[in-house]
């Protein structure tokens, strides 16, 4: 099939790649030119395995090809996808659906009428049917539009397209479902099964899955705020609870909370929406969801200043600054967070990440990157893990003795193996747990 691709951030490029893997011949639109350029070289703008190499693949295929904006031949696709992003509103809860209404306007003006529109982009319930009525006042006919909210997931991106749990498609007909189904046979073809909803449902569907898995995330640190006030421990609490299979052990990770661009602004976004209903009260505990996520920050901050005395001149080493490790997103991360507010307080704080301190250049954060591991740790008052990257879990706490002032670690992600680093002379610190160090 032709497909067209509009907006080429983690979900837009990593669904042209995969749409391109499964034959189809793909254009993917974006007014970003430095963007476009990166891509058509086979370079990928942001960090996520395998994502390059299938890029490089289906661009040597000849199946995919970018460009700024519609021409005739992309206008001319069989099925166009929005994939742009939905952002927080700056300075409020909402999501920002505008760069949806625009693309969907500027397809509305160019697209044939017999082609299929498909809305992936995360959004608030109720944008769909406004869409359809937007799009047909500019193209003059009513668009064909289903709803298909994305799944997947940053570090996991590719295999989660082309392998989803399921797939979700909201449409006013079912033959407009057909030709996304056709779009998707290969995937149908591997037992992927599909959920054919009305519009309103699968926007839910996104929303409310993001929703309840930052509730288990959040419901995990609340037991970890009662395991510290209490002398228990929510590593093992999580694991007893999680072997019950009504409650399943993931996400149930207690640790910094969960940050990125997607859980923390989908919530907000959701209660916000629920507040527009005239059905706030049934969302309240989602704000509930996001202050006790927050508040694991500032535990951090307040261990490490316990720990330290006072952070003022101490020297501090984050190991991770990404909200999850195979990821080089900075948006809202946990990490990052924490090591701002130690600088605030006067700490001088050294970060390291395998692959996010190009991105955090950016930012001209004032934080000292430190891309060597070793010289990264060398002289640390308090050495703080906070992205649970496979090279820090890894990590032989006999190796890094040497190098820190002080051996102290908080563990903010809940993944090292406590015995051992104590066996090699460290003090560990772990949220929601009471480790006795001697
Ligand atoms: C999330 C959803 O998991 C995807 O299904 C969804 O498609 C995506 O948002 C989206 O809306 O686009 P993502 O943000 O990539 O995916 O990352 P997650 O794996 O969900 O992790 C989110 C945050 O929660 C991370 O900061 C992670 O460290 C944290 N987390 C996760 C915990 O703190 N504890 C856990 O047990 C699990």
């Amino acid at each position: 099939m032709k497909i067209s691709v509009i907006g080429l951030g983690y979900l837009g490029t990593t669904h042209a790649v995969a749409m391109a893997k499964l034959g189809h011949n793909v254009i993917g639109v974006e007014p970003d030119r430095a963007r476009v350029q990166a891509l058509t070289a086979g370079e990928l703008p942001f960090f996520e395995p395998g994502l390059g190499e299938a890029l490089t693949e289906v661009i040597a295929a000849g199946n995919i090809s970018f460009q700024t904006q519609h021409d005739a031949l992309s206008a001319a696709s069989d099925v166009h996808f929005i994939c742009v992003g939905t952002p927080q509103i700056p300075g409020q809860q909402s999501a920002d659906t505008s760069y949806v209404f625009t693309a969907a306007k500027e397809l509305a003006a160019a697209m044939n009428p017999s082609s299929l529109v498909v809305g992936k982009s995360t959004v608030p319930v109720g944008t769909a049917r406004e869409l359809i009525a937007r799009m047909q006042e500019v193209a003059g006919f009513v668009p064909k539009l289903c709803w298909n909210p994305e799944f997947l997931r940053e570090g996991t991106a590719l295999a989660d397209s082309m392998l989803p749990d399921r797939i979700v498609i909201g449409s006013d007909s079912s033959d407009y479902n057909q030709v996304l189904k056709a779009c998707y046979q290969p995937i149908l073809d591997q037992g992927v099964p599909v959920l054919e909803l009305d519009l309103e449902t699968a926007e839910l569907v996104k929303v409310s899955a993001n929703a309840f898995l930052a509730t288990k995330i959040s419901f995990i640190n609340a037991m970890a705020e009662i395991a510290e006030a209490s002398g228990a421990d929510a590593v093992k609490l999580a694991e007893a609870i999680g072997m019950d299979s009504r409650i399943g052990k993931s996400f149930l990770r207690a640790g910094i909370g969960f940050g990125g661009g997607c859980l923390p602004k989908d919530i907000r976004g959701f209660i916000a929406r629920a507040d527009e209903l005239g059905v706030g009260d049934s969302l309240k505990f989602l704000k509930e969801v996001d202050q006790i996520n927050l508040r694991r920050r500032q535990r951090i901050v307040s261990l490490a200043t316990e720990e330290l005395g006072q952070v003022k001149d101490k020297k501090i080493t984050l190991l991770g600054i990404s909200f999850k490790p195979d990821s080089d997103d900075l948006r809202d991360s946990p990490a990052l967070e924490i090591a701002l507010r130690l600088q605030a307080l006067g700490g001088i704080v050294t970060v390291h990440d395998p692959v996010s301190l190009g991105a955090l250049e950016q930012k001209s954060s004032g934080l000292i990157s430190e891309t060597d591991l070793q010289a990264a740790m060398k002289d640390a008052e308090l050495v703080i893990l906070g992205t649970e990257w496979a090279e820090y879990k890894k990590l032989d706490p006999a190796t890094v003795s040497s190098l820190p002032r002080f051996k102290t670690i908080i563990d903010g992600r809940n993944v090292l193996n406590v015995s051992s680093w104590q066996e090699a002379g460290w003090r560990v610190i772990a949220p929601g747990r009471n480790i006795v160090n001697d």
